[in-house]
């Protein structure tokens, strides 16, 4: 599958907003934006401007280590990124990936949650003042039973403890010890959702209920649950704001972190920020996982998360401040052009478009569904997906693949109506070479 997508090489030089210029001169519509990290389209004027200036330069060959010793303009970009921080959350901890975004997420869960049971047992909150015997064991990895909870078809990453909470494809995973953390199920809902509400309602019902079980099993062993507002590696699966209620609730009776991993779903692609904006939810979540569109990775904390003890959370760099820059443009440039209203009304005329073309071709293209720019449709096996998807590029429209048998499209935020007419023809050209 992904040979085909290795022979394209992208000239950036010339590559403009949604159009992605191969370095042969074809010229793609971009509804793959490299899996999702594309934002604001190649070569954006406000992020050409913020490359070219002197704080930009200074903050790319002055390495600092920001955690001990920062540089004045690492406070500038940290402040302004905070006010794009999710309601209730109150830190920011950057990295340089997704995947160790989420490793120190899980970090920041499992420490509150060791603090939080010593200080039951009666026992010291500071692991320094245990007796020597237990920190030797600490040392020996014998010091913590604790586990995360994560969902069946997870992607997390590929570091090894974001890679123990990823269960989407077997070749990300083997040969690679994981830890044995239990495993929920995640609904298995069928699209488009106005058609299947109830059969979905006990759906994620069973789903819920089965969370619960893993919950009395596992009991105060649970440090947090982890999960992603769309399953997107995992073949693009929804589950609506009441299924996310009732995790959260379960989370907030056992105590332990609710923990989002918005990697994928959060800069703006759902029409809103951040994807559980739309879920409604009681209180804000604990931590919040980013990457992808904030060029770099890292999480949210709100206050009951926020890791205070020199030397628990810690990396050398912990965020390269050229990145975190661009990140800063890229979300005051959301917010002024407008682009999240946008997403959601140009998203929500794609998904008309691709529903109507699954009942044009029902046997075909099946499940269209979507929030905002975050579009996918399934084939019946891999090999149609991956030859349509291929008739497709040869066309001049390039989306991708996920899970077993679906096409996933992930535009950049800028993407007009008229490419969506392009995209629609063109899938529909190909829909109907296939059909025959
Ligand atoms: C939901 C989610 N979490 C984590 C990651 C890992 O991010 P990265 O590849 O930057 O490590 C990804 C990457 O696709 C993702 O989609």
């Amino acid at each position: 599958m992904q040979s085909i997508y290795r022979l394209l090489v992208v000239d950036d030089a010339k590559s403009q907003g949604s159009s992605l210029v191969d370095v042969d001169g074809n010229v793609f519509l971009d509804l793959f934006s490299h899996f999702a990290l594309g934002c604001l389209g190649y070569n954006h004027p406000r992020l050409l401007a913020v490359a070219r200036s002197d704080d930009f330069v200074r903050g790319s060959i002055n390495p600092t280590s920001s955690p001990f010793c920062p540089a004045t303009s690492w406070f500038q970009v940290l402040d302004g990124l905070s006010a794009y921080a999710p309601k209730g959350m109150t830190r920011i901890f950057c990295v340089d990936a997704g995947t160790e975004g989420i490793e120190n997420a899980l970090k920041a869960a499992f420490i509150v949650h060791g603090e939080r049971r010593r200080t039951a047992a009666g026992l010291p909150k500071n692991p320094l003042e245990l007796p020597l015997e237990e920190q030797d064991a600490i040392l020996r990895n014998a010091g913590s039973d604790a586990v995360i909870v994560s969902f069946s078809g997870a992607f997390h990453g590929r570091t090894l403890g974001s890679l123990s909470c990823t269960h989407s494809k077997t070749i990300h995973k083997a040969d690679i010890p994981a830890f044995q953390w239990p495993i929920a199920p995640f609904p298995a809902n069928r699209f488009p959702l106005a058609h299947h509400v109830d059969e979905n309602a006990s759906r994620e019902a069973d789903a819920l209920a089965a969370l619960e079980k893993i919950f009395d099993e596992f009991g105060p062993r649970i440090a947090g649950v982890l999960i992603e507002p769309v399953q997107s590696e995992g073949g693009d699966r929804h589950a609506s704001g009441a299924f996310f209620r009732g995790v959260q609730a379960l989370c907030n009776k056992a105590g332990c972190a609710f923990i989002l991993d918005e990697v994928q779903t959060g800069g703006g692609i759902s029409g809103t920020m951040w994807t559980h904006e739309q879920f409604e939810l009681e209180q804000s979540p604990d931590l919040v996982v980013f990457g992808k569109k904030l060029q770099m990775g890292g999480f949210f904390a709100n206050d009951a998360y926020s890791i205070g003890q020199f030397g628990r959370m810690y990396q050398t760099r912990n965020g390269d401040r050229a990145r975190a820059m661009l990140a800063l443009e890229t979300l005051k440039v959301i917010e002024e052009e407008g682009l999240l209203a946008h997403v959601r009304e140009v998203g929500a005329y794609f998904l008309a478009g691709l529903e109507a073309l699954a009942a044009r071709y029902p046997s075909l293209l099946r499940e269209p569904r979507g929030r905002g720019f975050m579009l996918a449709l399934d084939l019946p096996t891999t090999a149609a997906r991956d030859s349509f998807l291929k008739k497709a590029l040869q066309r001049g429209v390039f989306a991708t693949y996920t899970g077993n048998r679906s096409i996933r499209m992930r535009p950049h935020l800028i993407l007009s109506r008229d490419d969506v007419d392009e995209a629609l023809r063109t899938l529909d050209e190909v829909a109907r070479e296939v059909s025959g």
